[in-house]
């Protein structure tokens, strides 16, 4: 489903990434690891054609991205649902109201809200508190709206960057267990994160990184 093929990212002097090449099946629950720097989040950010490198080859669902023009930009994005740390509720709208927001971007047509919005917030369990706003929710909670925000328009792929970065340990165990859930479902899930307990209790397959080169790309092993 997702290819790198001898990619490479430089910002100015720096080398984001460094002929990495790796592949990504469907169905597949990856992790992406390594120390802060190592280049996980830009990783994610090529997938998503928010950046381009400066060479390789980044194939998604049988496209090279890097080759797509303005105008299939969109379409790439709307098979990809994006759970990244530093997402923004809309604190003035309800929950209900922040996941219709990514129907709307989407065009969705809105007799068809309801009922997703329904589906998907009784998914992440919060079903019951879709009238209430962000204010009113736990940090586990908002981290459960980003990612039913990120299901609602049925994606093929699912990229977490840290998703579980400022959660207590009880709260992110939760988390990961609804990611596991969505990944038996049939999603792809490709998650950045450097949390080494997480990585050890889910047992996925681990790419790791540091300064830039993959240093290790295998499944789990304790
Ligand atoms: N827009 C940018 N301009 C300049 N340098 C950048 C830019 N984005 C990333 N970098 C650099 O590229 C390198 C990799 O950054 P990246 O954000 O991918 O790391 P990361 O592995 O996600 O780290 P963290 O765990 O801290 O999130 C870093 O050295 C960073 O400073
Ligand atoms: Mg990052």
């Amino acid at each position: 489903m997702i290819r790198f093929k001898n990619v490479t990212k430089k910002f100015g002097d720096i080398t984001a990434l460094s002929n990495v090449s790796f592949e990504v099946d469907k169905g597949e629950f990856v992790f992406i690891t390594g120390p802060s720097g190592a280049g996980k989040t830009t990783a994610l950010k090529l997938i998503l054609r928010e950046i381009l490198p400066d060479e390789g080859k980044i194939i998604f669902d049988g496209m090279d991205v890097c080759e797509a023009s303005q105008k299939e930009i969109p379409g790439i994005r709307r098979k990809i649902g994006v759970v990244f740390q530093d997402f923004k509720v809309l604190s003035e709208r309800t929950l209900r109201e922040n996941v219709e927001v990514a129907l709307a971007v989407a065009g969705i047509p809105q007799t068809e809200w309801t009922p997703r919005v329904d589906k998907i917030l009784e998914l992440v369990g919060l079903l019951k508190r879709a009238e209430l706003f962000p204010s009113q929710l736990s940090g586990g909670e908002l981290e459960r709206v980003s990612l039913a925000r990120a299901l609602v328009v049925n994606p093929k792929l699912i990229l977490a960057d840290e998703p579980t970065g400022n959660l207590d340990w009880d709260t992110a165990d939760e988390i990961m267990e609804l990611f596991e859930k969505i990944n038996k479902e049939g999603k792809t899930i490709i998650m950045a994160t450097h949390n080494r307990e997480i990585i050890a209790k889910l047992k996925k397959r681990v790419i790791k990184l540091s300064e830039g080169k993959i240093v290790g790309n295998h499944e789990h092993s304790s």
